[in-house]
């Protein structure tokens, strides 16, 4: 029998995440460049019980859906991915995604573990409006959001002030229609 396996792209497939996870996750959090990139929060390591925390939460559904980027031939956790800020009655969700391993940024794994989360987002959850915010020196993040569809829909001036610099964040967003007039994917799930 032909399985259309769950979250599963070419390479990479989206896992739950599970208090074994926590320790790998931990250990990208001390890592000030990546931080810097992920979010406007203050970089600092985060503690396992905090993770586990926030993990919890995620879990129990309500207003988020948290997902491990597992590669498929090794099974390795490389990142994460999350729907979050679920507004039920107005279907929108935001989206927050890190390859959490430097050598496996620039391979296209976040493209695909974006795709598999959108489409869970818009085909399961029903929802009709993704956003995220992006810093805007992070611009790989800016180009795989934008190879995805997603529209730059405002720019908060100066929002972030880092080490003495303040810099713009960027609100993307992606609308149902918009996902699904987009091209067919190639077969080895590389849409560039
Ligand atoms: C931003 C992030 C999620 C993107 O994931 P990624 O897997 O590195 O991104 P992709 O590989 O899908 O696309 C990025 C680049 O890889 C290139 N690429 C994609 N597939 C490729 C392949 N098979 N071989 C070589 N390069 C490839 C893309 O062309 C793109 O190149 P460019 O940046 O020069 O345009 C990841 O880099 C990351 O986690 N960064 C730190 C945290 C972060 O910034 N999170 C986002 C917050 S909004």
């Amino acid at each position: 029998m032909m399985l259309d396996r769950l979250l599963h792209g070419p390479r990479v497939y989206l896992a739950p995440l599970t208090s074994r996870d926590l320790p790998t996750m931990a250990q990208w959090y001390q890592d000030s460049g990546f931080l810097r990139l992920f979010d406007a929060d203050p970089a600092y390591p985060r503690a396992e019980s905090e993770l586990t925390e926030w993990l919890d939460k995620a879990r129990r559904g309500g207003d988020s859906y948290a997902f491990g980027i597992r590669l498929i031939d090794r099974n390795e956790l490389i990142g994460l991915i999350e729907l979050d800020e679920i507004s039920w009655s107005n279907g929108v969700c935001g989206l927050a995604i890190a390859i959490g391993e430097r050598g496996y940024w620039r391979k296209g794994y976040g493209q695909e573990a974006a795709r598999l989360a959108l489409g869970f987002a818009f085909g399961e959850l029903n929802l009709h409006r993704v956003q995220a915010t992006i810093l805007g020196y992070n611009e790989r993040s800016i180009r795989m959001f934008e190879r995805l569809g997603f529209r730059r829909e405002g720019t908060f001036r100066e929002f972030l002030h880092r080490d003495g610099q303040r810099h713009d964040m960027h609100l993307y967003g992606l609308l149902r229609p918009e996902w699904e007039a987009r091209p067919p994917e190639a077969p080895d799930g590389q849409a560039h």
